[in-house]
C-alpha cells in the first residue's frame, strides 16, 4: 500500500539540503530508503513562501518570453537535478458544470485512476488536501495489453491535508484522486530513473477486486515515444526503416514503441520475420507475446 508517514518538521531545510540528502542516501529504486527522506522534506516543506515564490518566477519568466515552465496549469516544477524533480501540484475544487467541467476534470485527472512509471514522495503543502482512493497491485501481474487485469491486493481511500508524507510506488499504488473541499497544494520530490523510460504508465478502471487497464497515459513519454515511432512508420522510407530494427532490439525503450517498429519491418519479410525470432524470448511480456502470436501467423 502507500506508505503513510510521520514526521513533523522540527527543523528548515533548504532546496540544496534536500537535494544533497537525495543524492547522498537515497536509492531510488528502493521505496524504503525513500521513505527515510520524509524528515527532510517536512522540514523543506515548512517554507511558506515557496510556492508562491515559484509561480512568480514562473510567471516572470513568461513575461521575459520564455516558455512557461510548468508541466501543466496546476503543476509547476521547482528544481529538477539529475532524475530527480521537485514539483507543486495545486488542487482546487471544482466551480464549473456541463462541459467545462469536463475540462477541469481532464486537466486536474481528477476520477481517473492510474499508475506512475516512477516513484514519488508527497506532502500535503496547504489546506486540506485532494481525496483518494488508492489500491495495491502486482504490477508483475499484468502483460500490459487493454483490457489486461490485476487483483487488488489492498485498498485504501485517504487524503493529503497539509503536513500528511504519503510514498507511491512506481506500478504498485493505483490512485484516482477527488477534487479537495478547498484550494489544496502538495509537494511532489519524483525519482525518475532512466531505466524507468521503458515502463508503461495506465488509465485502469477500478473494479470490486480487480484494477483494469482501460487506456494507456498520453502524457507519458512512453506514449510519446510510442507515437514517434507510429508516425515514423507511416512515414516509412530507407532511412527510418533503418533505425526500426534498432529500436525493435532496445530493451529499455518502452514495448510499444519496438513492437510499432516492428510493423514498420512488414515491408521487409526477412528482416520482419528475423526481428521476430530475436524478440521470441524477450524480457517484455508484451513483446514476447505479440512476437509469438506474430510468428505463428507467418508460418
Ligand atoms: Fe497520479
Amino acid at each position: 500500500m502507500a506508505y503513510t508517514l510521520n514526521a513533523t518538521a522540527t527543523s528548515t531545510a533548504s532546496e540544496d539540503d534536500l537535494f544533497d540528502y537525495i543524492f547522498s542516501r537515497v536509492d531510488s529504486m528502493d521505496p524504503d530508503s525513500i521513505a527515510d527522506a520524509a524528515p527532510v522534506l517536512a522540514a523543506y516543506a515548512s517554507d511558506s513562501g515557496l510556492v508562491a515564490r515559484t509561480m512568480a518566477q514562473s510567471m516572470r519568466s513568461i513575461l521575459d518570453g520564455q516558455p512557461p515552465p510548468f508541466v501543466a496549469p496546476q503543476c509547476y516544477v521547482i528544481a529538477r537535478r539529475r532524475h530527480i524533480m521537485i514539483r507543486a501540484n495545486v488542487w482546487t475544487p471544482l466551480k464549473q458544470t456541463g462541459a467545462l467541467r469536463k475540462n477541469e476534470e481532464r486537466v486536474y485527472s481528477y476520477d481517473t485512476a492510474h499508475d506512475h512509471n516512477f516513484n514519488f514522495l508527497t506532502i500535503g503543502y496547504f489546506g486540506a488536501g485532494y481525496r483518494t482512493h488508492i489500491v495495491q497491485i502486482d504490477p508483475s501481474q499484468l502483460n500490459g495489453e487493454i483490457g489486461d487485469s490485476a487483483p487488488i491486493l489492498d485498498s485504501e481511500v485517504t487524503s493529503l491535508p497539509k503536513g500528511k508524507i504519503m510514498l507511491y510506488q512506481a506500478h504498485r499504488d493505483v490512485h484516482r484522486q477527488a477534487p479537495p473541499d478547498e484550494l489544496s497544494i502538495s509537494l511532489n520530490v519524483l525519482f525518475n530513473n532512466q531505466s524507468q523510460i521503458s515502463k508503461c504508465q495506465y488509465n485502469f478502471v477500478i473494479e470490486e477486486e480487480r484494477a483494469r487497464i482501460l487506456s494507456y497515459t498520453s502524457a507519458s513519454i512512453h506514449s510519446r515515444l510510442s507515437m514517434l515511432a507510429e508516425m515514423a512508420v507511416m512515414v516509412g522510407g530507407d532511412e527510418l526503416m533503418g533505425l526500426f530494427n534498432d529500436i525493435v532490439d532496445a530493451p529499455l525503450l518502452p514495448p510499444r514503441m519496438r513492437l510499432m517498429c516492428l510493423e514498420g519491418l512488414r515491408e521487409d519479410q526477412a528482416a520482419y520475420r528475423g526481428a521476430m525470432e530475436r524478440l521470441y524470448a524477450d524480457e517484455s511480456d508484451m513483446v514476447r507475446l505479440h512476437a509469438r502470436s506474430a510468428l505463428s501467423q507467418l508460418q
